[in-house]
């Protein structure tokens, strides 16, 4: 069965817009496994613009089935990572200007150290990379148990010839994530529309989605948010 993480940090986005208490990240990771998700995803960012550490500690004390925290490889949330002890951690590359996790990580020699130690406490560790061979075989050396192939190029492209460069590159990456024993995650803009290709491809083992589910949310649930507020002024 294909696994999905539902990425939660865009509930946590409009709850800091205003500062306040709601929407709850913790509300929409038990919504998100009664319906079906395997998995909750929260990125813990540097400048804490969404999810923050009462979140995460919340959360890995409710959550029914999975937690995977995407993070930067620094000394501060290594100790934070093994204090909440999430199942599974993903190494995410971090710039403090960017909108959202724009491309891979780089991987370098120095991540071994990181890898070993999440290793050594006994969380999984996932790398978030673009689908390109020689990076897949470096996460493979440096260790890592599961590569995130990074799906924001095939999710922007619009051109047919290109998209389907884009998806060959994918089916290979994931051929090499899985012939190299890791498991083969992917994520990043995907959405009702871009997921079949990809599903076609029957190669990836889990997806961890966001953006489009929470967008999806918006509007699948607004008519009963106004009728309920029309309701309550309407005497
Ligand atoms: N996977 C990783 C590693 C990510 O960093 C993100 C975005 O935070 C996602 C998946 C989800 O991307 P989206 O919100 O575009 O579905």
């Amino acid at each position: 069965m294909t696994l999905l993480g539902v990425n939660i940090d865009h509930v946590a986005t409009i709850r800091e817009a205003r500062g306040g208490i709601e929407p709850e990240p913790v509300q929409a990771a038990a919504i998100a496994e009664q319906n079906g998700a395997d998995q909750i995803t929260v990125h813990l960012r540097e400048d804490r613009r969404h999810i923050q550490d009462r979140d995460l500690k919340i959360l890995r004390e409710t959550i029914q089935t999975k937690l995977n925290l995407e993070m930067a490889a620094t000394v501060e949330m290594l100790k934070i990572a093994k204090t909440i002890m999430p199942d599974t951690i993903t190494l995410v590359p971090e710039k403090r200007e960017e909108l959202t996790t724009e491309g891979g990580l780089q991987l370098k020699a120095e991540y071994k150290q990181y890898i070993d130690q999440i290793r050594q406490a006994g969380i999984e560790v996932s790398v978030f990379i673009e689908p390109d061979l020689k990076m897949i075989r470096f996460a493979h050396t440096l260790g890592a148990d599961a590569v995130e192939i990074h799906t924001g190029k095939y999710a922007n492209l619009k051109d047919k010839k290109e998209l389907n460069l884009e998806i060959a590159k994918i089916k290979k990456a994931a051929e090499e994530i899985g012939k190299l024993g890791m498991r083969v995650v992917a994520g990043h803009g995907l959405n009702y529309h871009n997921i079949l290709d990809l599903v076609e491809l029957d190669l990836i083992e889990e997806y961890n989605i966001g953006h489009s589910i929470i967008s999806r949310a918006v509007f699948t649930g607004l008519a009963e948010a106004v009728y309920t507020m029309k309701q309550l002024i309407t005497y």
